[in-house]
């Protein structure tokens, strides 16, 4: 239960309305957990490997510390989602899960109806802790398969099997209402038949939601070193696009349409948490390298922690906090990143909506450019949206509206 009583608007909650829509009250809690049992070569997320064991108990303490802190500056929220990502969560007991649980409900009022989803590796070890995760609340997980066969999760530094995953998939599908699973594809080699054949042998897994996302050679990882040295290659520019609309066509066919340019959900099993990021709505980043949006009075602040978690626990238990970013947003700012991850939904974003946040309607004759192309388009509810055809082009899209 809430300390809190949200029922009456304060000048915040209303100055807030302000430039909102009516769904606009929605409020996300992200908690993430930096460590991994061994760091894959493609990842350059905030994920640590630790060969001594790590004090859960101690790190418990500190995010509820971090939970505290934040509910002070913004009290008057209703949680509805909470989302616990990594690294790898699903390394820490039940009883860590719900004891962050408690502290989030101590400090916030929670909606009946929230969503807390848990990332989990899907490994056998992992998925004897599911049951105990559903125990202690979590109520949808979405795992990171990567791949079918045992060669690529090899080349891909995984240290799960294919077989190992579809056995976490069934026992998540079993223990959760909800679940989803991560795919990468675009690997070295990956034709568009071997993909299609891929997703669809994932689809008939029967996941309510899928993250299909490209392999990015992200920079200082060890994948990047490989392919400066030409040992692995990413595809070229109508490979891509071919592995792309074949991403699309057989989701499609399968009744899980993209909503979001890497995700895809049956109608209705969207993840909301993330929704809160790309519709713009608030969230609170706790544990090391966590980043949030808090909207105090008429401004918008940008937050991020200490990302080292040893750096990052040695802060909060001096400060209450592991804040090293903590910056209000200018009007122009708010606006660039509405546009940025607003355009990134099938839905589009609400121009009136953008004009609240920027003090300035987008340009008009811009706009009618890029219909005339084919890359956006108006909806007959008045929305600015990304075409299919856009969807290849969208950060030249993002960056010609924004300018
Ligand atoms: C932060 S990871 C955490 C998930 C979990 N630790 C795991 O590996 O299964 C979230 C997802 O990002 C994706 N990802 C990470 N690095 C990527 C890359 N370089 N290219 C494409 N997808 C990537 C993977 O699909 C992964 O499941
Ligand atoms: S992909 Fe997942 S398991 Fe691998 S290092 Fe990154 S966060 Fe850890």
């Amino acid at each position: 239960m809430s300390e809190t009583d949200v029922s009456k608007p304060t000048r915040d909650s209303l100055q807030r309305l302000a430039v909102s829509t009516p769904q606009d009250n929605a409020f996300g809690v992200y908690v993430h957990w930096p460590f991994c049992l061994s760091k894959c070569p493609y990842c350059d997320f905030n994920s640590h490997v630790r060969h001594a064991p790590v004090d859960e108990a101690r790190y418990v303490r500190a995010f509820a510390a971090e939970i505290a802190a934040t509910a002070q500056r913004v009290p008057d929220r209703t949680v509805s989602s909470i989302f616990f990502g990594g690294g790898t969560p699903s390394l820490m007991q039940p009883q860590s899960i719900a004891g962050i649980l408690d502290a989030i409900a101590r400090h916030w009022s929670v909606d009946p109806q929230v969503e807390v989803t848990l990332e989990a590796n899907p490994t056998s070890v992992e998925a004897t802790r599911f049951a105990g995760y559903r125990r202690a609340g979590v109520n949808r997980v979405s795992l990171g398969v990567q791949a079918l066969d045992d060669a690529s999760l090899k080349s891909l530094g995984r240290l799960h099997t294919a077989q190992e995953a579809l056995d976490a998939v069934a026992i998540a599908r079993n223990t959760f209402g909800r679940f989803s699973f991560d795919l990468i594809y675009a690997r070295p080699q990956q034709t568009p038949q071997d993909w299609a054949a891929e997703l669809r042998r994932a689809l008939a897994e029967g996941a309510e939601h899928q993250s299909l996302y490209q392999l990015t050679i992200e920079a200082d990882t060890p994948f990047a070193a490989l392919y400066a040295a030409g040992k692995i290659a990413t595809p070229d520019e109508d490979t891509a696009r071919a592995l792309f609309d074949v991403t699309r066509e057989v989701c499609e066919a399968h009744g899980l349409p993209p909503y979001e340019v890497s995700n895809h959900a049956r109608q209705g099993a969207e993840c909301r948490h993330n929704l809160v990021y790309w519709r713009g709505h608030e969230y609170a980043g706790i544990g090391p390298g966590a980043h949030g949006r808090l909207d105090i009075g008429s401004r918008r602040y940008a937050t991020a922690t200490e990302k080292r978690p040893e750096a990052w626990l040695m802060r909060v238990e001096a400060d209450g906090n592991g804040l090293i970013t903590d910056e209000a947003l200018t009007a122009e700012e708010r606006a660039d990143e509405f546009l940025l991850m607003g355009l990134r939904l099938a839905e589009g974003i609400d121009p009136a909506r953008y004009e609240a946040i920027a003090g300035r309607a987008l340009d008009s004759g811009r706009i009618a450019v890029l219909a005339s192309e084919g890359v956006v388009d108006i909806t007959p509810m008045g929305r600015l949206r990304v075409t299919r055809e856009g969807f290849p082009v969208l950060d030249a899209v993002v960056a010609d509206l924004a300018a």
